[in-house]
């Protein structure tokens, strides 16, 4: 399975940097395969280069890198000119995914100007610029990222599945596609709303970069989450030509995630899928874990299969163009996944609306959120323990009031209110100490989500809807309960 991240890219683009605060932030070992070719050599890169100059340098780089290729699964920072041998890319290739850091000359000739001496090959501007364009072309056969915030791997029943969070990411498309394994012909599945703005970019994308695609678009909205659309889809898949080893790619929210989910899950009993989230709700919740499906008349989500994406591309560059209600309604489940699991949010402040396009914040912010759900997924991806209920914080009051307000109150504002409400609850029973409620509620309310229940609704108008919830056992109804922040227990209190 390929384990390691491998970042590459030309001198001074932050490797090393990044490597360290990505193999941190996800408990991953970090290894600088600079540091250590220097480290086992016992002299500076600048020293190797002057005595065995850069093919005596290269050899030992390769060594390196098989050394750690062959170790348990890390994020590495590469030199930039790592995996220019064919030999060297195909160690990384086979053992992890190489992404390439995309950052603008003028950075990287203003970082190489203050770390001068330290890169033989980059030793001054103008050195810099002439292997920024010798090595141009090769850079761009890699899948590469303005910036990373996170990368998730989870597998189940032997099934990998990875998920990289950053921006900059849709450009090389093709790319990231080859990375995962994907070869030849493409539908590229879209609403009517997250098509016109990406879904043409990434399948011309992906036809410059050697694959056949194809888009098709369906309405947007739930109203569409239904077999008759996903029948609509087969059927593209059909005109395409779609074989068992071609690839089926989402580009939209959660709706475009769940029902083209489904058809890769089912069209020819299962071929590759790759998902794109467009909403801030679709990257922190709906695109990553394997669940997929359709509506019925009689409820949601009523129809599904597990079906894990080869790889899961949530680029924070997409929300610049997100309404800001659905930005909040991402907000909500964002929001959620602190109270579960507040450590993950260490240092990341929340954005709000209006920060749609700071990418780089909402990227790291995005990124915090899936740790908490991808966590969860790798301990319970069946839901078999009773772990991943604790993402239905929240969700069991709040779809009540859904149901009771016909819909008009949004996912993520009945998420708002329910988890306020199941704290408020937990608090009456004596389960929380006093307060948890306040303190949930100023958390949703700092991002403008609502936190009491609409007028004229009481509590108890909303237990005969909660006493049909799936989760029930024995007629009582079932909580994901807060007991504190980062306490969160399935209950029937
Ligand atoms: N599979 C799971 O684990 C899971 C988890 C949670 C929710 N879901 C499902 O997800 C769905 C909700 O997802 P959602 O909130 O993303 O809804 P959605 O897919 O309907 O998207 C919301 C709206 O935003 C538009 N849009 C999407 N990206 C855009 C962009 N970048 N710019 C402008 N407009 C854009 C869409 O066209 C749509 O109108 C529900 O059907 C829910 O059941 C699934």
């Amino acid at each position: 399975m390929k384990e390691h991240l491998f970042l590459y890219g030309p001198p001074a683009s932050g490797k090393s940097t990044l490597g360290g605060i990505l193999a941190s932030r996800f408990n991953l070992p970090f290894s600088d395969l600079d540091a250590d070719i220097e480290s086992k050599a016992g002299k500076g890169i600048p020293e190797i280069f002057a005595e065995e100059g850069e093919p005596g340098f290269r050899r030992r780089e390769l060594e390196a890198l098989c050394a750690v290729a062959s170790g348990g699964p890390r994020v590495v920072a590469l030199g930039g000119g790592a995996l220019l041998a064919p030999e060297a890319r195909k160690v990384a290739e086979d053992s992890g995914f190489a992404v390439a850091l995309d950052v603008p000359a003028e950075t990287l000739r203003e970082r190489a100007s203050k770390a001068r001496g330290s890169r033989p090959l980059a030793a001054d501007s103008a050195a810099l610029d002439s292997l920024l364009e010798k090595r141009a072309a090769h850079y761009a056969t890699f899948p590469r990222a303005s910036s990373l915030s996170g990368y998730f791997t989870v597998e189940a029943r032997g099934e990998p599945s990875r998920m990289f969070v950053g921006r900059g990411m849709l450009a090389s498309a093709a790319m990231w596609l080859r990375a995962a394994g994907c070869t030849g012909r493409v539908l590229v599945v879209s609403d009517t709303n997250a098509g016109p703005l990406y879904a043409e970019r990434l399948r011309d994308a992906l036809n410059a970069g050697g694959f056949t695609a194809e888009i098709f678009t369906f309405r947007a909205g739930e109203e569409s989450k239904t077999l008759a659309t996903v029948a609509s889809i087969w059927n593209a898949c059909l005109k395409a030509g779609l074989s068992r080893r071609d690839t089926l790619v989402s580009v939209g929210g959660g709706v475009v995630g769940d029902l083209s989910g489904f058809a890769a899950a089912t069209w020819m009993r299962g071929i590759r899928w790759v998902n794109v989230p467009t909403t801030l709700l679709a990257m922190v919740d709906s695109s990553f874990g394997g669940k997929t499906g359709f509506d019925l008349p009689e409820g949601k989500n009523l129809v599904g299969a597990f079906h894990q994406p080869e790889i899961v591309l949530a680029d924070t560059d997409v929300l610049a163009t997100l309404p800001t209600r659905e930005f909040r309604n991402g907000l909500a489940e964002a929001i959620k996944h602190s109270i579960i699991s507040p450590g993950a949010f260490h240092g990341v402040s929340c954005p709000q609306p209006e920060d749609s396009s700071d990418g780089d914040g909402l990227s790291s912010f995005a990124a915090a959120a899936v740790s908490v759900k991808a966590g969860i997924v790798a301990s319970d991806p069946f839901e078999k323990t009773g772990e991943r209920a604790k993402l239905n914080l929240g969700h069991t009051v709040g779809h009540a009031v859904e149901v009771l307000t016909g819909f008009k109150v949004s996912h993520g504002e009945a998420v708002a209110i329910g988890t306020v409400e199941e704290a408020r609850l937990a608090e009456r029973k004596g389960l929380a100490a006093g307060g948890l409620g306040d303190e949930v509620a100023a958390k949703f309310s700092a991002a403008g989500l609502p936190v009491s229940l609409p007028a004229g609704l009481s509590f108890d108008d909303l237990v005969p809807v909660m006493k049909r919830d799936k989760k029930n056992s024995d007629g009582r109804i079932r909580y994901a309960l807060p007991f504190a922040m980062g306490d969160v227990r399935l209950t029937s209190p």
